[in-house]
């Protein structure tokens, strides 16, 4: 049987956190060998926003990096940049003639992105979820591992996809959100109450390439709450949201009765330390792999030619039946 098509991207827009790790690349690579993968840097939709040339350029080639050192094996993988294939842009301009505004006025990611300031951003952030509709069906993508924040969107995925089915022709293969219940939503160390985020400060978030003391210090600093017992409390914001980061970061078929056995007894204080050590030891060779791989700046300019070389066919077809069905050329 054909194995299932996953499609996903991360915004080239900041450096990685441990949410975008927990979230999503750390499910792309514990799945890659069950799936078909196709994983992009998704520069189009950083330039939503202001960046800066250089910077943004550089930052492409590092993230792709990044998405190999967490484990990804190019050889089986696909990844690519988004604007190395053209018909990202090109079906994502028919999306925005099929989509309502008023699908995209209930975004809530463009409302807190916006807020009072509205009228000062970009067109393209509006429509920022048409694109990210193209990018996962052009490759016809069973389903889409991301974190709960792209749940919407990928429901506006579906909608689109539905309504061009239903009013041209059957083009496209409606996809999944693919979203695991156990860290979908990491949360700020600053903050339980809001999640982890490029945004938030750097008190919110641990980079993947964070010295050890960093590390430490962050989760030492993490907030918590004024009990005692180490125990999966949702109730209990911050000490849930480290425990769900120290179960993740645990052997597989770790269970949450084992961690709390482990730490009875025991108080915060020994949670954040051995927590501290634990995200250390997990982003050790992940930071060791990518600075070996930048020692030679070829090898990412290689792969992400190569991957795109190998997908475009595949948003070719995609992309002329969705033309041809609208009638255009
Ligand atoms: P982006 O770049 O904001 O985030 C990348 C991935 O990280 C996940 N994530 C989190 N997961 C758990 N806890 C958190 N605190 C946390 N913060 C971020 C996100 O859910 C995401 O999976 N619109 C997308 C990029 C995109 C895309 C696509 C994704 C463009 N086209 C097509 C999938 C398919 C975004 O801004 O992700």
């Amino acid at each position: 049987m054909a194995k299932l098509r996953a499609f996903s991207g991360i915004q080239p827009s900041g450096d990685l956190h441990l949410g975008n790790y927990l979230g999503a690349i750390r499910n792309w690579v514990l799945e890659q060998s069950e799936r078909d993968n196709i994983y992009c840097v998704v520069d189009l939709h950083a330039i939503t926003v202001p960046q800066d040339p250089e910077a943004l350029h550089k930052r492409i080639r590092d993230l792709a990096k990044i998405y190999i050192a967490c484990g990804l094996d190019p050889e089986a993988v696909t990844i690519f940049v988004q604007s190395h294939v053209a018909e990202h842009a090109q079906l994502a301009w028919l999306f925005n003639c099929l989509t309502p505004i008023g699908w995209l006025n209930r975004m809530t990611q463009f409302k807190e992105k916006t807020g009072d300031r509205r009228d000062q951003s970009s067109a393209g952030l509006f429509v920022y979820p048409a694109l990210m509709a193209a990018d996962i069906l052009l490759y016809q993508a069973d389903g889409v591992p991301v974190g709960e924040d792209q749940k919407q969107h990928v429901e506006l995925t579906r909608d689109i996809a539905e309504k061009f089915n239903r009013e041209y022709a059957p083009v496209f293969k409606v996809p999944q959100p693919w979203i695991k219940e156990d860290g979908a939503r990491i949360m700020a160390l600053d903050d339980p109450h809001k999640k982890m985020s490029k945004s938030g400060g750097p008190n919110n978030l641990i980079y993947l390439l964070d010295t050890p003391d960093v590390i430490v210090k962050r989760i030492k600093r993490a907030v918590t709450d004024t009990g005692t017992n180490v125990v999966f409390d949702p109730e209990r914001a911050g000490l849930y949201n480290l425990l769900e980061i120290y179960l993740l970061l645990s052997p597989a078929g770790t269970t949450k009765e084992q961690i709390e056995q482990h730490f009875e007894g025991k108080g915060y204080g020994a949670l954040k330390s051995e927590l501290a050590e634990l995200v250390v030891e997990t982003l050790k060779p992940i930071q060791q792999k990518y600075n070996e791989i930048s020692a030679d700046p070829n090898y990412i300019e290689e792969i992400l030619k190569r991957g795109a070389d190998r997908i475009r066919p595949i948003a070719e077809k995609t992309y002329s039946e969705a033309k041809a069905a609208m009638g255009l050329g």
